[in-house]
Parts: C-alpha cells; structure tokens; sequence
C-alpha cells in the first residue's frame, strides 16, 4: 500500500532537532515529572511495576477524561490512545471505507487528510476563511455535501490558525451531520489551550456518530507521555478498541500512571492556568516583534501556542521556511504543508527567552527579503 507523504510531520522529524531554534511545535514547552509529582508519587515511580496494564487505558485515567467533558459519558465512551495521532488513526480506519466521502476543513494538520487518500477516500476540503474569522461558511458546508459524505471532519481549535468554531456554526454543522446521518469527527487537541483561559465547547455527545479525537501533548504540555483518546458512542469504541489491538496494543503503562494522578479537576486546571499566562506572555511579545514587518501580517489565535502568518513577499511557504532553516537555522512550518499557500505558521510555546532569540533570527531574515 503507498501511503502519501505527511509533509508537515516529515519536515518536522527531519530537521527539529537538527536547527537552532524550532519554532515548529505546536504546543507548549513540557514540564517535568518534578514539575507535575508531589515527591510521594515520584518515590512510587521508581517502585512501580512495569505491567502491560489495561490495554483500554485504565478506569481510572478514562473516568478522568470523561470529567472534561460536560456530558454524560461512561467509562465504555473512552479509549485511551497513543497521542491523539493514534486516535485520528483508529477513526478513520474503524469507520470509513475506501469510496466514501469526507469533508475535511483546511488549513489543518493534515493527517487525516493523507492518512485517508492513501486508503482510496475521496477528500474534499472546505476552507476556513480568513475574512469571516478562520470560520466555516454553513451554507458552504451544505453545498458541498452529498448522500455520499460519511464523515465531516473539523479541527477545533484549529491548527494551523489558532481560531475557535463560533457557536452558530457548531451548531450548524450538528444539524447538517444529522440530517445526513454521518459522522462528525473533531479533533481537538487543542482544547484547553484558549488565550482567555475559558474552554471552548465540545463536540463530545452532540450526536450519536460523533467523535471526538484529543490528548496531553498540547495544552497540557506534556506530549512526551504519548497520551490521547478517542471518545464517541459504546459501540464506536469497542471497535477502535479491537483496531487498537493491531496498532500499540496498549499506551506506555507509567504515562497511564502519571496521567490518571495529574488530570484531577484541581491539578489539570493548574497546568491549563500555566499555559495560559505563558501563551498571553508570549504572543504579546510576538505581535510586538511583528507589528513594524512589512513582510508578514500576523493572524492572532483565540488558542493554541500557534499563529499563522500571511506572507507579504513574492515566495511561496515552503521557499519561506527552507531559505530561513538553511540560513539561519530557525525551524517553522510553511502553510502548504498546511492546506494553504502564502501563510507560515509560528509556534510561540517554547521559553520566551527562546521565542525572542528565535524571532531576531526571523527579523534579519526578513530584512534581507526588502
Ligand atoms: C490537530 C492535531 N491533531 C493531532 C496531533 C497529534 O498529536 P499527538 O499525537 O501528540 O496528541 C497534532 C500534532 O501536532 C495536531 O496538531
């Protein structure tokens, strides 16, 4: 089987740790098991017993995340997965079939997108406008539906743009889903990254065939535990739960272990409060740096440690990013690896100290550009 290529996730491996500065990551700079163990847990670290464990994940971390969400979920409506990539991977594979249709909203990580093209899917992709706010146009999304569509798969927050799905157009999306009896799929690996510290609404429980894909590895700041889960109906789960026996059989029992003590309602919301002040600090600092560039017009997220930027010189995205990591060793991502021509993404997520010795780099880069 020929699978296409993740463009976005093959620059990344290839050269993230090969720059000076990578301002590619999407998420917030990991804490450290010191940072998130009272001394007490650490000590059991250290004696725990390395099981397989439950290859669900264990009740206890699935009870946790069915109390982020404002609904009522069971312990049956989650499975634990190896990152959220896991879970993206798992609903696509349980539920679709070569043939169907899917509507894919761009910009996006893209994952999915190859991910279903490589298995004969035919994507059709929506775009989020820049102009109404990064959103969905509803009546957009209705006309390129059809009795074909199996699946309407949304990234909210969205990666690359940071923006939030406003409340009518859920709501809209809800409805055109149920009318057509066909899936939604969101991914929101990004929930609990929102720059006003309020977390936005899910998709979780909308409709019966909802799905909804997150993890730790973002707002969390933690995406070295390999964390994630998929959340949706009883009967949707048994399935990605069998597939799952195929793919990792079971994630990493320490990461179950410190995730099931740290996502308590209390100890969770201390995480989500850091990475608030630390994304405000920082985005500040960058729309300061950015706002005297002729070069690029920065869009400002609503979440996520992410900002796409909007080109202002005659160079496509990836000419963009190649020229700046060859020459001055700073790692971004460019906007077709993306969805979308004449935009680069910026992670803001690292120490500031970081992000300001990074964006010097960016500025004289740019200023050989005039
Ligand atoms: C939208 C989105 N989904 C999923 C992932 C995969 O994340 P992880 O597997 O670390 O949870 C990413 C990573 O950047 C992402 O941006």
């Amino acid at each position: 089987m020929r699978f296409e290529e993740f463009q976005l996730e093959r620059n990344q491996s290839l050269f993230e740790n090969e720059v000076d500065y990578n301002l590619s990551e999407s998420g917030v700079h990991p804490l450290k098991i010191s940072e998130i163990l009272t001394s007490e847990e650490q000590e059991q670290v250290l004696d725990t017993e390395l099981f397989y464990g439950y290859t669900n994940g264990t009740p206890q971390l699935r009870k946790r995340v069915i109390d982020m969400y404002d609904q009522n979920l069971s312990l049956d409506n989650v499975l634990i997965t190896s990152g959220s990539a896991e879970a993206n991977f798992l609903s696509i594979m349980t539920q679709l079939e070569r043939g169907d249709e899917i509507i894919y909203m761009v910009p996006n990580y893209l994952q999915i997108y190859h991910l279903a093209r490589s298995f004969g899917i035919d994507v059709k992709t929506l775009p989020i406008r820049q102009e109404i706010g990064w959103q969905w146009d509803p009546d957009e999304l209705k006309t390129i539906v059809s009795s074909n569509t199996k699946m309407i798969v949304v990234c909210n927050p969205n990666n690359p743009t940071g923006a939030i799905m406003k409340n009518e157009v859920m709501d809209r999306v809800i409805e055109i889903a149920e009318d057509l009896d066909c899936w939604i799929l969101s991914d929101e690996v990004y929930r609990g990254a929102e720059l006003n510290g309020v977390e936005c609404r899910s998709f979780a429980g909308a409709t019966n065939k909802t799905i909804v894909n997150a993890g730790l590895s973002k707002a969390y700041s933690l995406p070295g535990l390999r964390i994630g889960w998929t959340v949706g109906s009883k009967a949707y789960i048994d399935k990605a739960w069998s597939f799952h026996d195929f793919t990792v059989i079971n994630v990493s029992y320490l990461s179950d272990w410190i995730a099931s003590r740290i996502l308590t309602e209390e100890r969770r919301r201390k995480i989500l409060d850091r990475t608030k002040d630390h994304l405000n600090h920082n985005l500040d600092l960058l729309c300061d740096w950015a706002a005297d560039l002729p070069s690029i017009t920065l869009s400002r997220p609503e979440a996520a440690a992410i900002t796409f930027a909007k080109i202002n010189l005659e160079m496509s995205s990836e000419e963009f990013v190649f020229d700046l990591r060859d020459h001055h060793s700073v790692l971004l991502t460019a906007g077709k690896w993306h969805g979308l021509e004449g935009y680069v993404r910026f992670g803001y997520g690292t120490p500031t100290d970081y992000v300001e010795s990074a964006l010097k780099r960016v500025k004289s880069f740019l200023s050989d550009k005039k």
